[in-house]
């Protein structure tokens, strides 16, 4: 496997492309289910869980054609279309590797009134479960059955008649399942204490474009009037918040500036604001952010929360950007129980980090030297990228599917402005 060699102590100056964003891929991808019509998705990002959303699309019958594949772009342009649904099954080995795939039971139950998945099982971030996917299709008139490590979502003839479920916790999987699930039931379906993240109001975009009716959109309270069916669409995948606020992080850690270009600063509030208040300067300007620094990197105290909050994939970046602070931070991750897994490979390169349950305490250090690390998972991985990139000497991150999962061609990104970063193949 290939690892990435970054040799630190480089000031990054220059323009980053921004990609589409995954998370917004990913929920978008599985709407081709809900028509026969095609539904052509631009700014795609090239990233391997996009490839394994493809693949678990063709598996139903779905077909997809790439344009724009120029190997010098980012992105590209998909078509997909699904004249006829060949399975109603998401099976074990598919959603196992990619816990995403959960994201075809709601579009599944809409257009073939059944569907079959495989729970996705434990996750490295944790437990992750997914019984307010299932409570709020039950609560829109599915009936619920698990057997085997699977569940089974089968709506009454006619369709899902509609009702209302408040989420007793703001999932953002659960919400975009119930969303297309609702889109085309017989009645209406209300969704109270619903996600906002700018990808959910991607995802409400795009299903208006295909005929939906919905309400609320870019609230917490959304209603969706069912139709009876929806029709093709094309639509612009929005940029990538975490993907720029990551790129953000990198270049205030090597005291550098950048222009991410197609960032938008109104997804990214609770990220510019922390940033702003670690000493960076933040700057919306036409087309993209621009990020620089002069003066130290400042402590902050912050916790993960639901959007508008600080998103949970934001934490691991913005914790190795304090790393370098003057003063000691405390972070308090609220989302996910088990997502302090940089931490001890943060340590092995001289970072000063101590976790207590759900808080870390970070108390900035002088200096980071370079070493052989190993990412645990997405976000995780780019912490470690981010503190190599400002580490004295040479780090070696290993295991990089993770980042392929996330980071449209990393390497060549930082390379771009600056970085002496190269990919080799693992010995
Ligand atoms: C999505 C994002 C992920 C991000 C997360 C939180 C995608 C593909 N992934 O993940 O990058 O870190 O939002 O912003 O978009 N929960 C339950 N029951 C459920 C579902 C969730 O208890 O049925 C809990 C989770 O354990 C977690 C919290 O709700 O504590 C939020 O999870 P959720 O928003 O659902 O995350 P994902 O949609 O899996």
């Amino acid at each position: 496997m290939d690892k990435i060699i970054i040799a630190g102590g480089k000031r990054l100056s220059g323009t980053i492309p921004i990609s589409g964003a995954k998370n917004a891929a990913l929920t978008l991808l599985p709407c081709a289910l809900l028509t026969d019509e095609p539904l052509t998705l631009r700014n795609l990002p090239r990233l391997a869980d996009i490839d394994g959303f493809q693949h678990l699309m063709n598996q139903f019958g779905v077909s997809t054609t790439i344009a724009g594949n120029r190997p010098e772009d980012f992105g590209r342009v998909m078509t997909l279309q699904a004249p006829r649904i060949t399975s109603s099954v998401a099976p074990y080995e598919l959603v196992r590797k990619m816990r995403a795939s959960i994201l075809v039971l709601g579009p599944m139950l809409a257009r073939m009134g059944e569907a079959t998945v495989s729970l996705p099982g434990g996750c490295a971030i944790g437990n992750r479960p997914i019984d307010l996917h299932l409570k709020a299709l039950e609560a829109f008139g599915a009936a619920i059955e698990m057997a085997a490590g699977y569940v089974r979502a089968v709506a009454p003839d006619g369709g899902l008649p509609g009702g209302e479920f408040d989420f007793p916790v703001v999932s953002v999987g659960a919400t975009e399942n119930a969303l297309m699930a609702a889109a085309t039931a017989s009645g209406t379906c209300r969704l109270l204490n619903a996600a906002r993240e700018p990808e959910i109001v991607d995802l409400c975009n795009l299903l208006t474009a295909m005929g939906a009716q919905i309400e609320g959109i870019g609230t917490s309270e959304l209603t969706v009037h069912g139709v009876p069916r929806l029709h093709g669409a094309t639509h612009h995948v929005m940029p990538d918040r975490i993907e720029a606020g990551s790129y953000a992080c990198a270049a205030a850690i090597t005291g550098g500036e950048v222009f991410l270009k197609g960032a938008r600063a109104e997804d990214m509030s609770a990220t510019i604001h922390a940033l702003r208040n670690a000493g960076v300067t933040v700057e919306p300007g036409k087309g993209g952010l621009s990020v620089g620094i002069d003066g130290p990197i400042k402590p902050l105290t912050l916790s993960t929360a639901p959007y508008p909050g600080f998103a949970t994939d934001m934490q691991a970046q913005l914790m190795a950007l304090l790393c370098k602070a003057e003063g000691t931070s405390v972070l308090n991750e609220t989302i996910f129980e088990n997502r302090y897994m940089h931490v001890p490979e943060l340590t092995r390169m001289g970072a000063h980090i101590e976790t207590t349950g759900r808080t870390a305490i970070v108390h900035g250090v002088d200096r980071l030297t370079g070493a052989e690390v190993m990412a645990t998972d997405l976000r995780a991985s780019m912490s470690l990228v981010i503190a190599g990139l400002a580490a004295e000497g040479e780090t070696q991150v290993h295991r990089l599917y993770h980042l392929d999962r996330g980071y449209e061609r990393l390497e060549e990104k930082l390379a771009l402005v600056g970085a002496a970063i190269e990919r080799v193949g693992d010995d």
